[in-house]
């Protein structure tokens, strides 16, 4: 019985198969590598030093995904592979409407045929909008500011619909708060293709000179030193929280919403200090306007996954720092 694994060439995705392969899972990774490169999944091998089967091949083409179910025996999906730039987004609506729902719809099919009924979603923690107060709670109301967002909403309230018609089914929709750092080893970690659009990735460019400078997104927000508050998660910690949901889905039915996050803050000024510290490595920036759709704060209540995932975030903001920057340093 096996995991497919979409995305799992990916940012967290290659991280949640290095973990799941350690615990002798059998993987499948399906991945089109529009987002990622071949040789992580080499790397990944070297890691776990385990293999797996991959096929390079687009979800959303129904074809395809029909021969991976039939040649395997899948048990359990973790989703993750999906566009994700939210100024893309906003450009390109159908391009994300298109591959984000498409991509549910086609393995939730695949699902009904072959008998597969357990389902790990990658969320995240912008479903909650603009949320009235922090820490922000799995019940608090749910609203998108983009077509990105909007893809992440719709795909949560998509399955919660399918489960409702299959009760033996079982469910996780994981919102992710901010994923950064990577894997000790160096060899796996985040590689934006383009100019970053989140934030420690555009630090680490600026900390290795290939970018000039940070422009930090106004300084006038209401938090302790005017700048933006996120939740910053250790990718790997990220990664162990799926191999829990995995544990909860195999064992329960129903839809299972988890925020996966440390629960504290950090403004970007806060980032670049601990990142200075952590490295030694000084970041020039700037502040410039505020990004439309930014807001103040955003942090997790992390009981809900403590109390039933048996999930807490371990790795501080110095390591998530030390490590972001090792997998830059041995990927020059
Ligand atoms: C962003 C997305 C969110 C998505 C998440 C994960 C927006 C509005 N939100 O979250 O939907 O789920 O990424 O991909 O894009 N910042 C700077 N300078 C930069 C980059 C960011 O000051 O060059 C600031 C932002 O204003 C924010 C903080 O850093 O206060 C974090 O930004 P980012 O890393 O883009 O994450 P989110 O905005 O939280």
């Amino acid at each position: 019985m096996a995991i497919l694994v979409t995305g799992g060439a990916g940012f967290i995705g290659s991280h949640t198969v290095v973990q799941l392969l350690e615990n002798n899972q059998e993987v499948i990774i399906v991945d089109n590598f529009y987002n990622s490169s071949a040789d992580v999944l080499d790397k990944i091998r070297t890691i776990a030093n385990k293999d797996f089967k991959f096929y390079e091949y687009d979800i959303t083409c129904k074809e395809q995904m029909d021969e991976v179910f039939r040649d395997n025996d899948i048990e359990a999906i973790i989703h993750f592979a999906g566009y994700k730039a939210v100024g893309e987004s906003v450009e390109k609506p159908l391009m994300y409407y298109s591959n984000n729902l498409v991509s549910t719809f086609v393995l939730c099919e695949m699902m009904e045929k072959y008998g597969c009924k357990r389902f790990v979603f990658s969320s995240s923690a912008t479903v909650y909008g603009k949320p009235a107060s922090v820490p922000i709670k799995e019940d608090f109301p749910l609203s998108t500011t983009n077509p990105y967002g909007t893809t992440k909403l719709m795909t949560e309230r998509i399955l919660t619909d399918i489960q409702f018609a299959h009760p033996d089914w079982s469910i996780a929709l994981l919102r992710y708060f901010n994923p950064i750092g990577a894997h000790k080893s160096g060899l796996i970690g985040e590689n934006p293709k383009d100019i970053p659009n989140n934030l420690m990735p555009y630090i680490l460019k600026v900390a290795s000179g290939e970018l000039e400078c940070l422009n930090v997104f106004g300084d006038d927000y209401d938090t302790h030193d005017g700048t933006g508050v996120r939740d910053y998660i250790h990718v790997v910690d990220l990664a162990r929280g799926h191999v829990l949901a995995i544990n909860k889905v195999m064992n329960s039915s129903g839809v299972h919403i988890y925020n996966l996050g440390t629960g504290k803050g950090y403004s970007v000024l806060d980032i670049v200090n601990n990142f200075e510290r952590a490295t030694g490595i000084k970041i020039k920036y700037k502040i410039t306007d505020r990004r439309p759709g930014d807001i103040d704060e955003c942090y997790a209540d992390t009981a809900k996954a403590k109390e039933e995932l048996g999930f807490v975030a371990e790795a501080d903001i110095d390591e998530m720092c030390k490590d972001g920057w090792n997998f830059v340093m041995h990927n020059k």
